[in-house]
């Protein structure tokens, strides 16, 4: 176990993949790194389509006793698996931040946000209804039930390593699927983790299955895909790979849930509350570095307010700690790898070519280490490769705009869709811009949105189906109409 954790509990920290309720350690790994650091923390197995195949017939004979489980019986053990990632959270928030670089409080945060998808869709298995339709005829009556699809595929990102496991693993406790999890191989040990509490939490051997492969990613993706067994993927991560896995699935016909890529807006209008809009900004734009699908990537504020805005949102960036993610004082860690670092430096220095000027940051961090880059606000900014694709890193680009209509229709001149977000306190105003972005979801007057209670996802190339809320149990599910007749005997 890597030497900066203080875990407990030390039987959370795995380095093995689990198949068929055993670990399995492999002959051939990979290394894992801190990204703060650049030290190996760490290394997984480094599994392939063998392995893969394993999994998913574990996963497809498991299904055949939890496919048929009651809502209540799962409730129960989700509710198990909650409480320990409650009493396990200091630990879990350890390894999240070991892995991926975010500051101990953001990992914390991410523990009680990975957990709460346990808890809202063991609710959600325990209280899941049918309906009872009239039928023109008499003697007969149309019922529908609804039942779990079957094993599936699941596939997540680094930028939140236990909550994106965490939420489509609950989705699918829920509906009654089992499952067969990729980790993402920068960070696989907090989905590793969360697979220790299933089996403490009494998850029946073959439920849940982790693979961990860096080199083989695109083989074990593609065979997850095109395996007849699994009647899902859902799938966490860039819109290009999203494509990939979408015609790998069509031979099998999959079900697909696509959580891809952002490039969110984020208006600030002349009647916003300012103070308001600024923080919504810092939450929404530097939250994890500005290493998320949902963060605003493009900020639009109108001329008559422009400089005042900019010129305190600079002041506040200017006061960030950026650091070792483990120091209390850290406000922003390093990104994910130097991959990262490398392309928000050229977004910022596309951006300057074409005119814009830095207020703030504008370089890299060496002195801290190779993955820092210095949280950045950027004014003037003109058409630059910041409009075509997500920058991922800690830059606030600020656009100038005059009027609601313009302004609208350069937040929806993207092939994207996933969030936005604008500040306003016209009401009128508020219902237009609302209904007119083209997004899955908006953030209004609020730079945060995300919650196990609402349906995350986007429109467009962000992808498709809805996580969390009450629309997040029917991707794992199939409608079954059932025609009931005999009724006049
Ligand atoms: C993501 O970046 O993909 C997820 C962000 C969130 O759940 O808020």
């Amino acid at each position: 176990m890597a030497s900066t954790l203080k875990l407990s509990n030390p039987a959370l920290w795995k380095e093995q993949c689990y198949i068929d309720g055993k670990w399995e350690s492999g002959s051939e790994t990979f290394k894992v790194y801190d990204p703060s650091t650049g030290n190996e923390i760490g290394s997984c197995p480094e599994y392939g389509v063998n392995e893969t195949r394993r999994a998913i017939d574990a996963a497809a004979t498991a299904f055949k006793t939890w496919g048929s489980t009651t809502g209540k019986e799962r409730y129960d053990i989700m509710m198990k698996l909650f409480n320990l990632m409650k009493e396990n959270s200091e630990d879990l928030a350890q390894i999240c931040t070991l892995e991926n670089g975010k500051p101990l409080a953001d990992s914390k945060g991410e523990i009680t946000y990975s957990a709460s998808f346990i808890e809202w869709f063991a609710g959600e298995a325990i209280k899941e209804t049918g309906d009872i339709i009239p039928h023109p005829m008499k003697n007969i009556r149309s019922l529908v039930i609804k039942q779990p699809i079957g094993p599936c595929g699941i596939i997540t990102p680094w930028n939140f390593p236990s909550a994106m496991a965490g939420r489509k693993l609950a989705a699918a406790l829920g509906a009654g699927c089992t499952v067969v999890m990729k980790a993402p191989a920068e960070t696989p040990y907090s989905m590793l983790a969360m697979v220790e509490l299933c089996e403490q939490a009494g998850v029946p051997k073959g439920v849940v299955n982790v693979i961990t492969t860096d080199k083989n990613t695109k083989d074990v993706g593609k065979e997850m895909c095109e395996n007849k067994k699994l009647k899902k993927i859902t799938f966490t991560g860039s819109t290009p790979v999203g494509k990939i896995l979408m015609s790998q699935s069509a031979n099998t016909l999959k079900k697909l849930s696509l959580e891809l890529g952002g490039n969110a807006p984020f208006i600030v209008f002349e009647d916003a509350d300012i103070e308001a809009a600024i923080a919504g900004v810092i939450a929404c734009k530097f939250r994890q570095s500005g290493q998320t699908c949902v963060c605003a990537n493009r900020i639009y504020v109108h001329s008559s307010i422009y400089d005042e805005f900019a010129s305190r949102l600079a002041e506040k960036v200017e006061a960030f700690k950026v650091g070792n993610p483990f120091d209390s004082n850290t406000t922003h860690g390093p990104l994910i790898h130097s991959k990262a670092v490398d392309k928000t430096d050229a977004h910022v220095k596309d951006a300057i070519e074409k005119g814009a000027k830095v207020l703030v940051g504008g370089k890299k961090l060496t002195e801290l280490g190779e993955n820092f880059y210095a949280p950045t606000v950027l004014t003037d900014v003109q058409h630059c490769a910041i409009n075509d694709d997500e920058t991922f890193g800690p830059v606030a680009a600020l656009y100038r705009f005059d009027s609601e209509s313009e302004v609208i229709e350069q937040a929806n001149d993207t092939d994207v869709g996933l969030a936005a977000y604008f500040f306003s306190r016209d009401i009128g105003r508020i219902w237009r811009v609302a209904e007119a972005l083209e997004v899955g979801m908006v953030g209004i007057n609020t730079g945060l949105i995300s919650q196990a209670s609402i349906p995350f996802g986007g429109i467009k190339e962000s992808g498709f189906g809805r996580e969390g809320s009450k629309y997040g149990l029917a991707d794992y599910q199939i409608i079954k109409y059932l025609a009931m007749g005999g009724l006049d005997r």
